[in-house]
């Protein structure tokens, strides 16, 4: 049977995605190659969130293409995901030897469509068409044997797409419009997965907290009238009053329902997601953290900039005020939970004044760690047409300020941990260091020791020696064994 390496760029969303297209072409007899050179089939599975995302993505092909017309003749050539279905055919006019151009409601159709490329059947596949349904397709795993050691955890697809449309952001027109998958369903995937041995759970979507904003999440799609459940983001628009309090008691969004119905499962230790959007942070979900053991104290919440002017340019749906306010209640009901972000440095128009706000807003929250994005300009997208696009050295310039402040704020943040004892849930080895064995902590901070495999899986308390960047380091004697 043909073998296949693939590659992924961009989120964990994306690498979710190529986790169910490598189950689904292992459960077709398929067998999964360690790198393009012994393939049959390569398939980048692509991002389109910034530019340079899109090349880096462009000349890989185009070096693999060079390559295996040389070495391996016959090699079949496929892009998958958000680039493949924003440029679609422009890909094959671009690179000719490309075979396959798959969308992202079409990764199901993978096994299929190599099928008969590689029968010969057909000579070039695109498909990037809507699909009804799609949301639910993404659900196999891979957890043991070909391609990982014995999972301890694992992401589950709740839903697809964004109806957000942030002015800087192509994701919408990528990934279409939000369709979440039903309780049932996830539960199922989720219980069957801790049956597996998974021991955390993370709960993907573009913005989680509009889950079930749609149509009703707890009854199969189609088997009776639906009942309509309201998001988190209207139940918590700050323009509204609170109907989350109106009634006496609080009423809960869909997301929150969810979690509820996952922190059920026997055998599961920890919860997380990403990503929530702090404009559907609700009350209800603060207080889910205070009320449920398994949704451990960590959360990703991009904020993009410190500055109203720029969140409103970016149609964010949030003023600075509200977002500390969500920082502020969330540390109230989790004291010590982790807290990072997503920042954009230098969106069109961004005035010296404004980037001092998100750094004044980075010194007032505190992250433990955010990724910094220095605004890319993305096809049809409205900040692309904006007036005053940012010279690079400007961006490039607020970028190593904010950097330095990050890493300034993470490493304190990181040393208050040296001499504490902490939990952790054993992964695996280290990746740097095979030698040693890796956790993360239930703020979501790795942490590296002198362990041995049959740690894996275990929850650990160990005592933290020193710290790296961005990674703390526990001392082996400390592991109870
Ligand atoms: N330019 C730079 N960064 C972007 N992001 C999304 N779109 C862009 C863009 N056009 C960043 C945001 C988002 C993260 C996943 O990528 O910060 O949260």
């Amino acid at each position: 049977m043909p073998s296949v390496y693939i590659k992924t760029y961009g989120c964990q969303m994306n690498e979710r995605d190529s986790e169910a297209v490598a189950a689904q072409l292992v459960a077709k007899g398929y067998s999964l190659a360690a790198s393009e050179h012994v393939a049959d089939v390569v398939l980048l599975n692509t991002c389109s969130v910034r530019d340079n995302a899109e090349q880096t993505a462009l000349n890989k092909m185009t070096s693999v293409i060079g390559l295996g017309k040389k070495e391996r003749p016959g090699q079949i050539y496929g892009f998958m995901g958000c680039m493949a279905q924003s440029r679609g055919k422009e890909l094959i006019d671009r690179l000719p030897d490309v075979d396959l151009v798959l969308g992202t409601q079409k990764f199901h159709r993978a096994a299929e469509y190599l099928d008969e490329l590689l029968a010969g059947k057909r000579e070039r596949i695109v498909d990037t068409a809507d699909e009804q349904g799609s949301e639910g397709t993404i659900k196999e795993h891979l957890l043991n044997g070909a391609a990982k050691d014995k999972a301890v955890t694992a992401f589950v697809s709740i839903m697809q797409g964004c109806n957000q449309y942030c002015t800087f952001c192509i994701v919408p027109y990528t990934r279409g419009e939000e369709r979440s998958r039903t309780i049932p369903d996830i539960v199922a995937e989720c219980r069957q997965l801790v049956a597996q041995g998974v021991k955390e759970i993370t709960l993907l979507g573009q913005i989680v907290t509009s889950y079930g904003r749609r149509g009703d999440v707890w009854t199969a799609a189609g088997s009776e009238a639906p009942r309509r459940f309201q998001d988190a983001t209207e139940l918590h628009d700050a323009k509204a009053p609170s109907p989350l309090r109106s009634a006496g008691a609080l009423q809960k969004s869909a997301f929150v329902q969810l979690i509820e119905a996952v922190h059920e499962i026997e055998g599961l230790e920890r919860i997380r997601f990403t990503s929530p959007h702090p404009k559907g942070y609700g009350d209800d979900l603060v207080e889910a953290y205070a009320r449920l053991p398994k949704l451990v104290e960590s959360a990703h919440l991009p904020v993009q900039s410190g500055s109203d002017r720029v969140l409103k340019l970016m149609h964010r749906g949030y003023t600075r005020a509200r977002y500390l306010e969500v920082i502020r209640k969330l540390r109230a009901a989790r004291p010590g939970i982790g807290i990072t972000s997503d920042i954009i440095v230098g969106f069109p128009g961004e005035t010296e004044a404004d980037f001092e706000e998100t750094l004044s807003l980075c010194r007032e929250v505190e992250f433990d760690n955010a990724y910094l994005f220095k605004y890319s300009q993305r096809k049809d997208t409205p900040a692309a047409a904006m007036p005053d696009q940012l010279p690079e050295p400007i961006i490039e310039e607020r970028h190593a300020r904010l950097l330095e402040l990050i890493n300034e704020i993470g490493k304190r943040k990181y040393e208050t941990f040296v001499g504490r004892q902490t939990q952790i849930l054993v992964e695996g080895p280290s990746r740097k260091n095979s030698a040693r064995m890796s956790g993360r902590t239930r703020c979501n901070k790795i942490v590296i020791f002198d362990g041995s495999e049959r740690h894996r899986g275990q929850l650990l308390d160990v005592k933290i020696t020193r710290v790296g960047s961005f990674t703390l380091y526990g001392d082996p004697a400390i592991v109870g064994l």
